[in-house]
């Protein structure tokens, strides 16, 4: 019973709301009109009136209106074709994929998804805050927390600072390969008395001890000091900085887009870090960190795996496949922010069919570099985050990562639960746990060894 009320806090509560308990009831309210005000500004700007916006399902399966988590309910939906240019020429070798088909891919998802970063983004100053040698579990690390000054000159009312803990075990002789996470509130940063979501099941090492033991490190980024989880914030942060405190135009970049440019600035430091050895750099993260992972991965080749947790729509999960969470829920004031807002049109004059890209595309552009997808279990997890949708995504990006020459998961046909698909380039695994990577964190690793090594 404990899970399903999980379950249910996670699909309708969502985090946001859980980061934000600490707010008392008046800051939370003027947050959300001012939310609901950013929305409104989006929708104006975009043409679409109030009543033109359709509503998404309920993530709760005992509402009236609760999402489709049933196989034979699925629509008829047709996804395009990777490998065919929009002139409706085959793709037929790596070069054309490079410079061809690929930039096309990319652009759809800059001016219909995800947005598009900005020209002039200020640049960061990295400051080593302090070192230390310490223990996580039984495993000793060297930790250092940084900040990443954005240079705020131009419109000095916004500061942005990017909070950054990087570990690396203390026995280790070199440069080492790290993973770098989005890291909920309340977890590395911000212990509180909620368990972290993303961390090892009870009785199991943490997944930073699991990292650490393995000889490798991880980085843990706070997004929220990228860009804030909300609506509101979209006119703060790094968005609202280079806008200068103004509203977002329709194409312009969301968060996800942010967070993946805070990683890259990331990067941009442990380049700098003797420590880490940034020809092994992979990103995690769970559910809208998830997406966030997906998204950096997409758009930033120094990421070179991934570890996609449960992301969902919006992430790997078939957008045009109606089960689970639907581009309506999206487009609502509660994620919007998370994407462009031209996005918003997908639930009103237009729909999900007309999207030009989904998300095995998504998949493709992280092509050739080794991508793992993770999902819970149905009966934990809910089925709000569509495990199979996420695996179908998995599959139908397998010709372009044949087209390279790289490995596809080997299989069409939908795994048994906790059944890992780890031997191609794409990896699939739906543990039997609730809304975490956590468990699934040891198949990562063993799977990440063979590009890592021992
Ligand atoms: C909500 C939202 C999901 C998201 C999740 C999370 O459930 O609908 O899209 O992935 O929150 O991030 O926790």
């Amino acid at each position: 019973m404990r899970s399903i009320q999980f379950i249910l806090l996670l699909s309708c509560l969502s985090f946001s709301a859980l980061a934000q308990s600490n707010l008392t009831p008046a800051q939370r309210d003027s947050l959300k009109q001012a939310t609901v005000a950013d929305h409104n500004n989006m929708l104006q700007q975009l043409g679409i009136a109030a009543d033109q916006l359709r509503k998404g399902p309920s993530g709760n399966p005992k509402d009236p209106n609760a999402a489709n988590s049933s196989e034979e309910k699925v629509n008829k939906y047709i996804l395009p074709d990777p490998l065919v240019l929009k002139n409706g020429q085959k793709v037929k070798n790596a070069k054309d994929w490079l410079e061809k088909r690929r930039p096309e891919i990319v652009a759809d998802f800059e001016s219909e998804i995800y947005g598009r970063m900005p020209a002039n983004i200020p640049a960061v100053k990295w400051q080593l805050v302090s070192t230390k040698d310490t223990l996580v579990g039984n495993q000793a690390i060297r930790e250092k927390t940084l900040k990443g000054i954005v240079d705020n000159s131009a419109y000095p009312a916004i500061r942005v600072e990017i909070s950054l803990i990087l570990a690396t075990p203390l026995a280790a002789k070199g440069a080492v390969p790290v993973v770098i996470e989005f890291s909920f509130p309340r977890s590395q940063f911000n212990p509180g008395n909620v368990q972290a979501i993303g961390m090892g099941s009870a009785g199991e090492p943490t997944w930073q001890e699991q990292l650490i033991s393995r000889g490798w490190g991880y980085a843990v980024i706070a997004p929220a000091s990228i860009q804030a989880d909300n609506g509101a914030g979209l006119t703060h942060g790094i968005i609202g900085l280079v806008n200068k405190g103004a509203h977002r135009k329709p194409e312009d970049w969301g968060a996800l887009r942010a967070w993946g440019w805070g990683a890259s600035r990331v990067i941009d430091y442990l380049e700098t870090d003797k420590d880490v050895d940034t020809k092994k750099l992979a990103i995690e993260g769970l559910s809208r960190y998830g997406k966030a992972a997906a998204v950096a991965m997409a758009f930033e080749p120094r990421i070179a795996l991934g570890f996609i947790g449960s992301s969902g729509a919006g992430g790997v999960k078939l957008l045009k496949r109606v089960f689970g969470e639907q581009v309506e829920n999206l487009a609502s004031s509660g994620a919007y922010h998370w994407f462009s807002g031209t996005f918003i049109k997908y639930a009103s004059k237009l729909t999900a069919d007309d999207l030009p890209v989904d998300a095995h595309q998504l998949v493709a552009l992280c092509a050739p570099r080794p991508i793992f997808i993770s999902a819970g279990s149905p009966e934990v997890e809910g089925q709000w985050g569509d495990a199979k949708g996420m695996f179908l995504a998995a599959v139908h990006a397998g010709p372009v990562y044949r087209l390279l020459g790289k490995k596809d998961m080997g299989t069409t046909e939908y795994p048994l639960l906790g059944m890992p698909l780890i031997d191609g380039d794409i990896a699939y695994r739906q543990h039997a746990g609730g809304h975490s990577t956590g468990p699934n964190w040891s198949t990562w690793i063993a799977w990440a060894s063979r590009y890592w090594g021992l």
